[in-house]
């Protein structure tokens, strides 16, 4: 009997800290992986690292989301790398400064592409041909910060919660086809993102983090929060009454 064939993943923004701790599970199973990220050094030196972890395969293509005509001419390479994909992490995202965003509309619309109109760039022609494959898994990072507005950062927030209410509405469309959908939602993880906060007990490991998403897309869960505790916290959260939550300084 011939081997089985390897796995197709395709990460975009696979220089996340994240993202690539999660690429690492999939290189030590012997998967081929199609990366994207945009910075082109920091990108191959993941790509070799994956390589040396046992990956079978290693594609790059350098990308800002941003540039969304670019997205899906990206997306048909990386469907025809391998002819196709088993499964898809988007990874990307940016935590904005929330007060430069509220002083400026280029700074709030910016934090709103990168995190939410870009995914939706990506998404769309990925999704078509996940459908038409009819099998395969997408998985998206959103973040636990779009479960509930805060003052602190409400853009950010605004931005993944959009993405976690499309992302619903995709895996209600997929179902049908038996395509899943992840959504993704870390707490405080450790990375350069969140360079600038204060560490506390609730911060978790990239690696802690990205072996957390692998897992939530290997057993195609609906939404997985990363760590699992961020579960019960935020449904605490979200049950505070918008009458007593408006008067908190969060
Ligand atoms: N860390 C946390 O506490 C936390 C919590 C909740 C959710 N998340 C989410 O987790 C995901 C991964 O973040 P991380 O924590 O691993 O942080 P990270 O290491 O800083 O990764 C962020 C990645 O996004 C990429 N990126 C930013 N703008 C981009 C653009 N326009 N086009 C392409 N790539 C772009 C960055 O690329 P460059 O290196 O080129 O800038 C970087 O690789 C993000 O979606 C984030 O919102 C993180």
């Amino acid at each position: 009997m011939p081997p089985e064939p390897s796995i197709r993943v395709l990460v975009v923004g696979a220089t996340s800290a994240i993202a690539a701790e999660t690429a690492r599970a999939y290189a030590a199973g012997g998967a081929r992986l199609f990366l994207t990220g945009r910075n082109p050094d920091r990108l191959a030196a993941v790509a070799a690292d994956l390589r040396v972890r046992g990956a079978a395969a290693v594609e790059t293509v350098v990308l800002d989301a941003t540039d969304h005509r670019r997205c899906e001419a990206v997306v048909e390479a990386a469907w025809s790398a391998f002819g196709g994909l088993d499964v898809a992490l988007i990874a990307h995202g940016v935590l904005p400064d929330q007060a430069r965003c509220q002083a400026s509309v280029t700074e709030a619309v910016a934090a709103l592409d990168v995190n939410f109109t870009s995914v939706v760039a990506l998404l769309t022609p990925l999704v078509n041909r996940f459908e038409a494959a009819r099998h395969g898994c997408i998985a998206v990072i959103t973040s636990v910060a779009g479960d509930r507005g805060r003052q602190s950062n409400y853009v950010y927030g605004a931005a993944k919660g959009g993405l976690d209410r499309f992302l619903q509405g995709l895996r209600n469309r997929l179902y049908h086809a038996g395509v899943a959908v992840v959504t993704l939602k870390p707490g405080f993880v450790d990375t350069p993102m969140t360079a600038g906060l204060k560490r506390g007990p609730l911060f978790a490991s990239a690696r802690r983090a990205g072996r957390a998403v692998h897992r939530a897309i290997e057993r195609r869960r609906d939404v997985a929060y990363v760590p699992w505790f961020w579960r019960p916290i935020m449904w605490l959260i979200r049950a505070l009454p918008e009458f007593v939550f408006k008067r908190l300084r969060l």
